[in-house]
């Protein structure tokens, strides 16, 4: 048990910092020990034995079967998913009200209690100050960069600190009010320092549209890794000790911050906090979906190339397989209970769940589904994210919304925008980039401008 999940930890932590760690330094192999202990405690909560779990895809191994499967033909092992609009007792969701009062509070609680666990009632509060201020020049807009610390209250456990680094930036033209687009990001460094290639980064196109673009740093809210479950947010709660099954894991912590983040907005008459959208790419569009899921204060999202754990659906066999995710190396993201789907003899198609419903869970809010190109997103399963796409179109429409309006994959670069819930596929790279434009014209159209 200890070699495997050492080894997996090994493959996904490179590259990603020792976040959560604050200022004490330890070796690798140290935290690695730290994160199988952490990780072999949750499977024996579970009653789970090592043997039971079903190893994840791997790209490089010389052995065929253990590739992931990029075949569109054998795709589709579990082809039919849990309705949206049908309740788990088997009753049709017909109205906006069925699914307010019923349809959607069922599914937000099995989205916690078995994929990304629960925020405890006992979260400390934060508070908010700001560490710096500056007034810069960013290509041609005059703006204003502030540098925000949320402190958490750790006086119920005072080993461990938890201070939340931000930053924003809008345009330094005497008005208020801004409408604020957020981003989970690995740092929250100068927003004005121009790209490498010269290309304007996306805080200049929003802040050229006169609204302010924020940073917020997962990584200082909860760590990215099994080690660091018992510090941060997560540990904090828990007072050091491992997590319960339900307890929450790092995506819906990293969410909780973007909540945080929303009320310092609310405080703020510089911002208009009901005009936040949130943005991240890969494990931090992950993130996007379910922060955006779960607080229905964020007005949109820009969620991108999420894959696995974000909006590509768990039933589908293609790139990432649900065995990555409830590994040593990337468990850490959902909450315990999850594991058991990963685990014989239950499978992928005993969730009473899958993602599109997540993206559900956003509606009617204006949500934008976004992915790269086949061979930069095959691991990201982009059919799989538009097949989840579609499947969520029904719930927008019942809310008197659109949503993507076809079942039929269109090609690259053909965006299906004019919905509240739209899709695009960019030609290039596992990123936001490409999109950016299109998401920042939707986002004006169905919340700035709408009346
Ligand atoms: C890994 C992981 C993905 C994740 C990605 C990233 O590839 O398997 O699920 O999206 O890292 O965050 O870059």
């Amino acid at each position: 048990m200890l070699i495997a999940a050492i080894s997996s930890l090994n493959a996904t932590s490179q590259g990603f910092g020792f976040g959560g760690f604050g200022g004490r330094r330890m070796n690798m192999d140290s935290l690695n020990i730290i994160a199988a202990a952490d990780y072999s405690d949750m499977l024996s909560k579970l009653g789970l034995k090592e043997s039971q779990i079903r190893e994840g895809r791997q790209p490089n191994s010389q052995d065929i079967s253990k590739q992931p499967n990029y075949n569109e033909l054998i795709a589709n092992p579990y082809p039919y998913y849990p309705d949206a609009l049908t309740t788990f007792d088997g009753r049709k969701v017909k109205s906006a009200k069925m699914w307010n009062k019923i349809r959607r509070p069922e599914l937000v609680r099995e989205f916690e209690d078995e994929m990304y666990g629960r925020i405890p009632d006992n979260v400390p509060s934060v508070s908010w100050t700001v560490t710096r201020e500056e007034k810069k020049l960013m290509g041609q807009t005059q703006v204003i960069v502030r540098y925000l610390t949320g402190t958490v209250d750790n006086s119920s456990c005072p080993s461990i600190t938890v201070e939340i680094q931000a930053n924003v930036v809008w345009p330094d033209n005497g008005t208020k009010n801004f409408p604020v687009i957020m981003e989970f990001s690995f740092m929250a460094g100068d927003p004005t320092t121009p790209s490498r290639g010269g290309e304007k980064s996306w805080q200049q196109q929003v802040v050229e549209r006169g609204w302010a673009a924020c940073q917020l740093v997962p990584s200082s809210i909860q760590g990215d890794n099994g080690y660091s479950l018992t510090n941060g947010i997560i540990g904090l709660c828990n007072k050091g000790e491992y997590r319960k099954p339900t307890d929450w894991g790092s995506l819906r912590a990293w969410g909780w911050g973007a909540s945080r983040m929303i009320d310092y907005f609310e405080t703020e008459p510089l911002f208009d906090a009901t005009k936040v959208a949130i943005e991240g790419v890969s494990r931090y569009g992950k993130a996007s979906i379910v922060a955006m899921a779960f607080d229905e204060r964020i007005a949109s999202g820009f969620i991108a190339s999420s894959g696995k754990g974000g909006v590509a659906g768990w039933r589908r066999d293609c790139g990432e397989s649900i065995g990555n995710i409830t590994s040593s190396g990337e468990y850490h993201w959902m909450c315990g209970n999850f594991i058991k789907y990963g685990a014989d003899p239950l499978t992928e198609d005993d969730l009473r769940i899958d993602q599109h419903e997540l993206i559900a869970l956003c509606a009617p809010r204006p949500c934008f589904i976004s992915g790269g190109s086949y061979d930069a997103d095959k691991w990201q399963d982009i059919m799989g994210m538009f097949i989840s796409t579609a499947k969520a179109s029904p719930v927008y429409e019942l809310l008197g919304k659109k949503g993507i309006g076809t079942d039929v994959l269109p090609p690259m670069d053909y965006g299906l925008t004019e919905g509240e819930l739209a899709w695009r596929q960019h030609h290039g790279g596992h990123e936001a980039g490409p999109n950016w434009p299109y998401f920042l014209d939707f986002f004006d159209k169905y919340v700035v401008s709408k009346k």
